[in-house]
């Protein structure tokens, strides 16, 4: 892949919007606003919809509208039926909605896709995270994950940053699936090795962005990082 410019490089960042109390919901909702004009868009949550409701998560959706993907991130992990609810309610107005590969295709992901493309949104499926839990159960079976994910032809996968070799086999097994890559910064994820040693499409930012003073600024910092990292290669 060649390096992304900087300009580019900010087009391959989605901003993580999690409050962590309720008076931040109008502050991260602002910042919807401000960064999905210049990232490639925003993932809201369970925190979102803990601490401001759904109403929060649809206005997160609204305010983004033309600026970027808008992805939700609930990891959906239920039979089809609960997950078809669960989607049904919550995810209009988003691009993108986010489950978990190990529910398998059989009466789960395969109801819960359907129900995504008559809403006009895409799978994206977990098939291992950036946190070091994820070596226990989830990455032994990363095989069986991406099987599954082959078998549901998703949209996108979930492949963690702090761990770009794991990334990387994602990329190998799925060449022409897009891959969203969290854990930048506040979990050690270097900006670019999901990108350029990985091979990923988009990483993901929370804190490191929704964090600082200057969330616009600090989300070109990571793209300039991006686009600086990616020569070495
Ligand atoms: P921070 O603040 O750590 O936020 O940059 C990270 C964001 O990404 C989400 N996250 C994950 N989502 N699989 C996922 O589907 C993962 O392995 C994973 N790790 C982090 C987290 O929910 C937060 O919004």
């Amino acid at each position: 892949m060649d390096p992304p410019a900087v300009g580019e490089a900010v087009k391959r960042v989605i901003v993580a919007l999690d409050p962590a109390r309720r008076g931040d919901v109008d502050r991260l909702l602002d910042m919807a606003r401000l960064v999905c004009g210049v990232g490639a868009g925003i993932k809201v949550g369970l925190p979102m919809l803990a601490l401001g409701g759904s109403e929060a998560l649809a206005e997160a959706a609204r305010l983004c509208k033309g600026g970027g993907l808008r992805v939700l991130d609930l990891k959906l992990a239920d039979i089809g039926y609960i997950m078809r609810l669960a989607a049904e309610s919550l995810s209009r107005g988003f691009d993108a909605a986010i489950a978990h590969a190990f529910v398998g295709y059989e009466g789960g992901l395969v109801e819960l896709k359907k129900t995504l493309d008559g809403l006009g949104a895409r799978l994206v499926l977990v098939v291992s995270m950036s946190h070091p839990g994820s070596r226990e159960v989830l990455d032994p079976c990363l095989d069986k994950l991406l099987a599954v994910a082959r078998r549901v032809e998703p949209w996108g996968v979930v492949a963690p940053a702090t761990r770009p070799e794991v990334v990387a086999r994602v990329r190998e097994t799925l060449p022409t699936t897009v891959i969203l890559s969290p854990g930048v910064g506040a979990q050690g994820g270097k900006p670019g090795d999901a990108i350029c040693l990985g091979g990923a499409d988009y990483e993901i930012v929370g804190r490191m962005v929704a964090g600082s003073p200057d969330p616009v600024s600090a989300l070109r910092g990571v793209a300039e990082y991006i686009a600086a990292r990616c020569p070495e290669k």
